[in-house]
């Protein structure tokens, strides 16, 4: 494999800068890039302004990431004619769908590699420093999913960490660029998951969430060699089945998810979940549309009635769980019925939180192959701002609705806003910010909360986006 053929010590001596657009996987990617370079010696560096290489790992999802990504690519031209020796490459997704014209138009780049072809860096790499040809390596993989590989994490004192357990996607949305980027979906050896979760935990993480463009359609045949004489046999390990083993390592680590696609969310996961409380009661269910026509449009393979089926079942389960989503406006031949039943969608479920977005068209697509962006750009603003005011609502709505209310949070850093507060996040993946210090009484001398502790806290105030709170009591730390 290419992996071995740069020199083990070509970074030796040398520094490496990483900058990540786009979504958590890319964050997790960077972060085993990280890995494989650390392991032929590269260090980390601060800023562009002082690496010896530059990585930009790329999003393609709108066309507004790639637009910030080709200006981000001037600046780093323009940085590179004052340090010719720098090694400039573009990674991820963009650099996967675009990479020709990337080397066409953008002669500051040396290297250009898809989600794939991380193991083949060092190598490419190697090859500019000694002058050689531009590489690109944008092969796809029906297998890598860089299983054996600790991520070298970004935030080395964080409390949370992101774990991938399956890459590409093989569902299509017809708006969606994803399975082009990253390809198939392919699903990561159960047990390299859960040693890397236990070395999170005893180096003091105290939260995980597991990624994956659909987690509930994780599934590996883990291979199991008996010893009684019958030979091997095989196990299926199935979601359900992996957030178990990955909650079992301890209570005090919290387990995420994300993200789950409606078709596939199953009783069984939800059962899972309802007996197992460090699973957090949080789910990430993007809808996209509340209009049963425009799924259907979009390629979804579920109806509004269908969605809400799946919220009741989730409600059943954990009447406590928070939900939240993401939404398009404007998407193909979206009416003004469609959008209205987009907007009593959101009220019906009530919804905690939500990601929203106007409809991008992607080259490559299906959308674009098929379906006229026929809704006017100020029309999908429009409709975009109705989306986000009434999300506002819902959000401070649910926030009013905890004020009074007692939850355990994880206690993550400094507020932003005050030195003497920390900010944590409860089960239900809401922010909360407490007074850092409490005071002693008597005897008691008081205490500081500090991140990785978990703090039982009473709601005192909220705005749309956080809570207020004080402390009931530090349950662990
Ligand atoms: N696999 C995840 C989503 C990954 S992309 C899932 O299916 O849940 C994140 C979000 O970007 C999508 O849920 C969708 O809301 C949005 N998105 C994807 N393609 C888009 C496009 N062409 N235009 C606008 N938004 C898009
Ligand atoms: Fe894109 Fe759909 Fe796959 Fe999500 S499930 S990544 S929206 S194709
Ligand atoms: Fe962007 Fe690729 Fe993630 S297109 S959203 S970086 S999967």
């Amino acid at each position: 494999m290419d992996f071995k053929t740069a020199s083990p010590a070509i970074g030796v001596g040398r520094k490496i800068y990483i900058e990540t657009y786009g979504c958590q996987m890319n964050v997790v990617d960077s972060e085993t890039v990280m890995a494989i370079m650390a392991a032929r010696g590269f260090a980390r560096a601060d800023d562009a302004g002082s690496a010896d290489v530059v990585l930009v790992n790329t999003c393609s999802i709108r066309e507004g990431a790639e637009q910030r990504i080709w200006h981000r690519l001037d600046e780093l031209a323009a940085l590179k004619r004052r340090r010719p020796a720098m090694v400039l490459g573009l990674i991820g997704c963009m650099a996967e769908r675009l990479a020709e014209r990337i080397v066409a138009e953008r002669p500051a780049v040396d290297i250009v590699a898809g989600p794939d072809a991380y193991r083949s860096l060092p190598t490419l790499v190697g090859e500019a420093f000694t002058g050689g040809a531009r590489g690109v390596n944008i092969e796809l993989s029906k297998e890598e999913t860089y299983a054996e590989i600790s991520p070298v994490r970004l935030d080395p004192t964080g409390v949370s960490a992101f774990v991938a357990i399956m890459r590409g996607c093989n569902n299509f949305c017809s708006y969606c660029v994803v399975p082009y980027t990253r390809g198939r979906e392919r699903s990561r050896d159960p047990e390299t998951i859960l040693r890397e979760v236990r070395e999170l935990f005893d180096d003091g993480r105290r939260e995980v969430t597991l990624l994956g463009q659909n987690v509930n359609s994780y599934n590996y045949e883990l291979r199991i060699t008996n010893y009684d004489g019958a030979g091997e046999e095989t196990v299926a390990v199935d979601f359900p089945e992996l957030l178990k083993r990955v909650a079992a390592i301890s209570p005090l680590l919290r387990v995420r998810f994300a993200t789950s696609h409606p078709k596939d969310i199953s009783d069984r996961l939800l059962e899972v979940m309802a007996d197992t409380p460090n699973i957090c009661r949080a789910i990430h269910l993007p809808a996209q549309s509340g209009s049963s026509r425009v799924l259907d449009r979009m390629n979804r393979r579920y109806t509004r009635e269908w969605y809400l089926e799946r919220i009741a079942a989730i409600r059943r389960a954990m009447p406590e769980a928070a939900i939240s989503t993401d939404l398009i406006a404007g998407f193909c031949g979206e009416t003004p019925e469609d959008h209205a039943a987009t907007l009593s969608l959101m009220r019906e479920v009530g919804y905690e939180f939500a990601f929203m977005f106007k409809y991008s068209e992607r080259e490559g697509t299906r959308a674009a192959q098929t379906m006229p962006d026929d809704v006017p750009d100020e029309v999908k603003t429009a409709r975009l701002e109705e989306i986000i005011a009434l999300q506002n609502e819902l959000s401070l709505a649910s926030n009013r609705r905890d004020v009074g209310r007692e939850f355990e949070i994880l206690v993550e850093g400094t507020s932003k806003r005050s030195d003497d507060k920390v900010f944590g996040r409860t089960s239900q993946n809401k922010v909360v910010v407490v007074p850092r210090v409490v005071p002693g009484s008597g005897s008691d001398e008081g205490y500081t909360l500090r991140p990785g502790d978990y703090a039982r806290v009473r709601i005192t105030g909220c705005s749309s986006a956080t809570l207020q709170g004080e402390l009931v009591q530090r349950t662990s730390s």
